[in-house]
């Protein structure tokens, strides 16, 4: 990329990526890092690195001895401007792999602007260290072009999303980082008042209420890239505080705002990968989601779907299958083609360990396709020819394939055969790198049942419309009702949530009392929203995609926390400022806060 702000020449004239046969013979300057140094028979060959790339520089005898003796005093991670001649390489010695490996610079002067004590890592070596030390030392790591490559696509990304909705006719509008509890389902970030003691601010989780305020008072497109926090249980595509593109829009339906979303991914899919994909995205519901996938952000990049035998299960002497189906519970399985020979016995221990350890499975149940789709297993014996062959063909089994099975609680199989299916997915290498699948899943169920409080829970939150069709279910058969929800899925990743929310104050309000927040505590929480919901509020909808996991999928990266700056570890610590830390007693006493022991 050119460097086309003018600057002083003095300390660079070009940047380390910029160099290429047709500057020969000019004299430039460049600045950067010492990255590797090799001494040749008297020779010096620095690699100079900035974040447009590396260019070679050579202390060579016409550079002068002093200059020859400074270059050699030169040590990883040095700051220096050099200023010489663009040379050609040396016949033979260029660097078909580097931009600028057609050149060198041949060094007349050189000017030491920083030491570097000895780094800890180094940003060009093919290993890295530990992620903690990554982490602590994060000015070195963010030198790596990797780290650059990635904060480069989210700079796009945002980029292209802010053209996007400008295009369209949205207001990007800021909303408060200092507010009160906005209900997503994690725990609060609290913030002391010192004014007002005894009072707390809550940092957003989103900017839920606040963009739907904004509809009410007639900014009909909003759009905003918006840092969310939330105190919650972190993984590798959770951070404590991330970023939304977060909108809202009025006079819509469901169809409008997954349109704008398509258009959206249809155009990041174009720019950034090179991808042209068919409108509009396809949709699932999310009953169907859970029936053929075991979940609600189902990897669509290859199939080996759950198949249901609970029907079959009935009529085998196998304990535990006929006493799953008949006590309502599910047997269901998936068919890894031909991965019979891949998992010995010990393999398949290994899978057995995953389903009950992370899973709460009771087993695994497996069998082997052998020719003429004869199933072996160590359980086979419990079940009658007719009904292996039975299964077999419910499981399309043909030689070679391992069938494995789970009977549980619905939501067991759900998650069990989920982790195992992605889990295959990975080690067979059912997708390609850089496979990239978009959907939506949607009527996602208004309520869960929340065993551990009692009670119902909003899926999405409280704000959330029921389907118009289902409105007569809401007060008597919650678990039926659906939503106008629908998520966003890519490559087995929830993207992004959205619904149409409720714009009837006593809509609001019964859901408000089916989710046992009573009329006191919900005046008292949310009063300002059921006030505004009086003053004219129109039909109005939105969605939030979540920014981190967009520049991961599409920088086709693992982890989250490689696509921000200056994340935090999965204690929610950073591990650079030391955040979070103590503080001085005077600054708690007049905040009128204590610290109590326990
Ligand atoms: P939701 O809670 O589904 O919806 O969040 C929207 C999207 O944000 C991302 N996301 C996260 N990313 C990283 N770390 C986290 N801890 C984290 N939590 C969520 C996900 C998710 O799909 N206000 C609603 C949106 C709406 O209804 O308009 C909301 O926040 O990609
Ligand atoms: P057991 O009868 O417990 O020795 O189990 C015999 C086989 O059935 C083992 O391979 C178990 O992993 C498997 N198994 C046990 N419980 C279940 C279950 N709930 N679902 C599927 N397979 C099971």
């Amino acid at each position: 990329m050119p460097y086309k702000i003018k600057v002083s020449a003095l300390l660079r004239s070009h940047t380390c990526g910029e160099l290429r046969a047709e500057h020969i013979g000019e004299e430039v300057t460049l600045g950067g890092w010492v990255d590797t140094h090799r001494d040749h028979k008297g020779v010096l060959f620095i690699d100079l690195r900035d974040r447009y790339g590396k260019t070679q520089v050579v202390f060579a005898p016409e550079s002068g001895q002093e200059t020859v003796s400074v270059g050699r005093a030169l040590r990883s991670e040095d700051v220096i401007s050099v200023t010489g001649k663009v040379a050609p390489r040396p016949e033979d010695t260029e660097n078909p792999d580097l931009a600028t490996g057609q050149i060198e610079v041949r060094v007349r002067e050189v000017k030491v602007l920083n030491r570097s004590k000895v780094p800890p890592m180094k940003p060009s070596a093919k290993e890295q260290p530990s992620e903690d030390l990554r982490l602590r030392y994060r000015y070195l790591d963010l030198r790596r072009p990797e780290m650059q490559k990635t904060l480069i696509l989210r700079h796009r990304i945002m980029k292209l999303m802010r053209d996007y909705f400008d295009e369209l006719g949205f207001i990007d509008i800021e909303t408060p980082i200092l507010g009160r509890s906005t209900p997503e389902g994690a725990r609060d970030y609290l913030v002391p008042s010192r004014v007002q003691p005894g009072t707390f601010y809550a940092l957003p989780q989103s900017p839920q209420l606040y963009k739907q305020i904004l509809m009410i008072a007639g900014y009909d497109r909003y759009v905003q890239i918006a840092r969310c926090f939330r105190d919650e249980d972190l993984r590798a595509d959770r951070q404590p505080e991330f970023t939304q593109l977060d909108l809202e829009m009025a006079f819509v339906q469901a169809d409008d705002i997954m349109a704008v979303i398509d258009g959206l991914v249809a155009r990041m899919a174009k720019q950034l990968l090179g991808i042209e994909l068919a409108l509009p995205l396809p949709r699932m519901t999310y009953d169907e989601a859970m029936e053929r996938f075991g979940h609600d952000a189902p990897d669509l990049r290859f199939g080996m779907e759950l198949v249901d035998v609970s029907d079959l299960a009935k009529e085998a002497e196998f304990r535990v299958f006929r006493d799953t189906a008949e006590q309502g519970g599910r047997v269901r399985g998936i068919n890894a083609k031909g991965a019979a020979e891949r998992y010995s016995r010990k393999g398949i221990d290994e899978l057995t360990n995953y389903v009950t350890g992370d899973f709460g499975a009771k087993g695994l149940a497996w069998f082997k396709v052998g020719d003429g789709r004869r199933l072996a297993s160590p359980i086979a014996k419990n079940f009658s020819d007719e009904l292996l062959a039975r299964i077999a063909e419910r499981m399309d089994a043909e030689s070679g394939d391992l069938l494995l099975l789970v009977a549980d609680k619905w939501e067991i199989t759900c998650k069990a055969l989920n982790g195992l299916r992605r889990r295959l997915g990975a080690e067979l290498g059912l997708y390609q790198p850089g496979q990239m699948h978009f959907s939506w899943v949607v009527e996602f169920p208004m309520f869960e049942y929340d065993e551990e409080e009692g009670g119902w829970a909003a899926m999405h939150h409280p704000f959330t419309s029921p389907r118009p069709q289902d409105l007569e279910l809401l007060p008597d058969q919650p678990a039926k009702c659906r939503a106008q929800a629908y998520d966003l899925v890519i490559n087995g990743f929830e993207a992004g949530g959205g619904t149409i929310r409720i714009h009837d104050q006593k809509l609001q309000s019964q859901v408000f009392q089916l989710l046992g927040i009573d009329t006191e505590t919900a005046a008292e929480r949310f009063g300002f929203l059921l006030d505004a919901l009086q003053f004219g509020a129109p039909p109005h909808g939105g969605i939030a995609l979540g920014l981190d996991r967009l520049v991961m999928l599409f920088g086709g990266l693992d982890n989250i926390r490689d696509c921000i700056a200056f994340p935090k570890t999965q204690r929610a610590t950073d591990l650079m400022t030391g955040a979070p830390g103590e503080v001085d007693k005077k600054q708690l006493r007049e905040l009128g806060v204590k610290i109590s022991k326990e």
